[in-house]
């Protein structure tokens, strides 16, 4: 099938070379001619594990090219995909003009039916609203909307960043939202090599479920981490606590690690957009409001426990591991880690970090506020105290005994609960978990 993806990003590009490894043909567009020029000599502009040989592949096939010229990238088409990104705006809802903007495009160029797939996560009704954007912007150009039929179908994605190609190939589900049964239907024929449950339902449910899904996960961890506060403060420890309660199949074991709470480009955006969504519909979602104000309060309690252990943090020397939102990407959008390394610049500390993909996206971000080591001892070398932020299994294979001998300090705070197992203290280090008791297990 010829497929055209729009908006060439984590999403986008995975979808797109996903797609191409099944035989499709794929054009990937985006306005961003950078990135799009990095794409044509074959590089990938971000990390994600898998996904450089799949363009390399796919662009020897011929089944895979990348383009800025819009028209060229529709002239092909039959499925359309919107992958363009939907961030917040000041007040937490969805920013839609990206994805607006990118219909209206289509609508000036478009000369034949397309099925008009939306990727993106979007507010419930805006996929009927930008049906309507399509058809206003072809008569604009003097074509009429009869005759060139667009097929508006909501294909909500639930890849995760580090795992994207594995999640997109292998997914728990598909879920179709559409009008008709038989546009859906042949939408899953594009998927019919995945083995997994094929749902079909309303253009709006679709989009809710989406927003609902990464709301229940970010319940989720806030719900383990105001458990840790309780295990901490009791003498229980929170890693037997979620290994008890996630053998429940009715629980499941996963999204329940207490740590700094969630970030990345999904998570925080979609629980505040789904709260406005909420609201707009006449409703207070309290417990979403709660899920949002402790993931915040995690990342309070973490510098303050900093602050009450150090004292005043003027000039004291800190050094980061992990700068990235989790492991195995290099995405810092709305990253827990960014956001407590900015807290503690504000605090007067004296900063270097180390993180093993994310550095050139934290410098966009943070700049010369800290300076940046080449590995995780360089980062704790003379430090006060180090800090823990995302979960790089690397962390765990540094030497104790360099470590302790590297910093001028004995404190580690591990906000991800990395190295609890691995007896700092034998080490003469003072090691500070999330929800941990410091007795020995049985
Ligand atoms: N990143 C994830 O893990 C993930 C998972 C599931 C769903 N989503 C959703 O998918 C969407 C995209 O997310 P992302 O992380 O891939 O974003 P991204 O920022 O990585 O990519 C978006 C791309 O869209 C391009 N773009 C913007 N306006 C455009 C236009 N008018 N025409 C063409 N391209 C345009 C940008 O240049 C950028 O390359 C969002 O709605 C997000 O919520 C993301």
């Amino acid at each position: 099938m010829d497929v055209t993806i729009i908006g060439t990003g984590y999403v986008g590009l995975v979808t797109g070379v996903c797609l191409a490894s099944l035989g499709n043909k794929v054009v990937c567009f985006d306005i961003d001619r950078d990135k799009i020029s990095k794409l044509k000599e074959g590089r990938v502009p971000f990390f994600e594990p898998g996904l450089q040989d799949l363009v390399k592949e796919g662009m020897a096939k011929g089944n895979l090219r990348f383009t800025v010229e819009l028209s060229d990238a529709l002239q092909d088409a039959s499925f359309v995909f919107l992958c363009v990104g939907t961030p917040p705006t000041e007040i937490g809802s969805a920013d839609l003009s990206f994805i607006e903007e990118a219909v209206r495009q289509i609508g000036l160029t478009l000369d034949h039916d397309i099925y008009l797939v939306t990727k993106s996560t979007v507010p419930v009704g805006t996929n009927r609203r930008l049906l309507s954007l399509v058809s206003e912007a072809l008569e604009e150009v003097g074509r009429d909307p009869r005759q060139i039929h667009v097929t508006m179908l909501s294909n909500p994605e639930f890849l995760r960043e580090g795992s994207a190609v594995d999640d997109f190939m292998k997914p728990d589900r598909i879920l179709v939202g559409a009008d008709e049964r038989w546009g859906a239907d042949i939408l899953l024929r594009m998927y019919a090599p995945f083995e997994c449950p094929k749902v079909i339902m309303r253009l709006e449910s679709a989009e809710l479920a989406k927003y609902t899904a990464n709301a229940f996960l970010a319940a989720k961890i806030s719900f383990i981490n105001e458990i840790a506060e309780i295990a901490e403060k009791t003498g229980a420890d929170i890693r037997e606590v979620a290994e008890a309660i996630g053998l429940d199949p009715r629980i499941g074991s996963k999204f329940l690690k207490a740590g700094i709470g969630y970030g990345g480009s999904c998570f925080p955006k979609d629980t505040r957009a789904l709260y406005q969504i909420a609201g707009s519909a006449g409703l207070d979602f309290h417990l979403l409001s709660a899920v949002i104000e402790v993931n915040n309060r995690q990342r309070d309690r973490f510098v303050a426990r900093i602050r009450e252990t150090l004292g005043d943090l003027t000039g004291k020397k800190i050094g980061i591991w992990g700068l990235a939102f989790k492991a195995n990407t290099d995405d810092v959008r709305e990253s827990s880690a960014i956001d407590i390394v900015r807290r503690l610049f504000a605090e007067g500390a004296d900063i270097t970090a180390y993180d093993p993909q994310g550095m050139e996206s934290a410098r966009k971000m943070l700049g010369d506020t800290i300076q940046y080591a080449s590995d995780p001892l360089s980062a704790a070398a003379g430090a006060d105290a180090l800090c823990v932020l995302t979960e790089w299994p690397l962390f765990r294979s540094v030497n104790g005994v360099k470590l302790a001998e590297v910093m001028r300090g004995t404190h580690v705070f591990d906000g991800r609960n990395v190295l609890a197992d691995l007896r700092m203290e034998t080490y003469g280090l003072t090691y500070h978990g999330i929800g941990l008791c410091k007795n020995l297990p049985l």
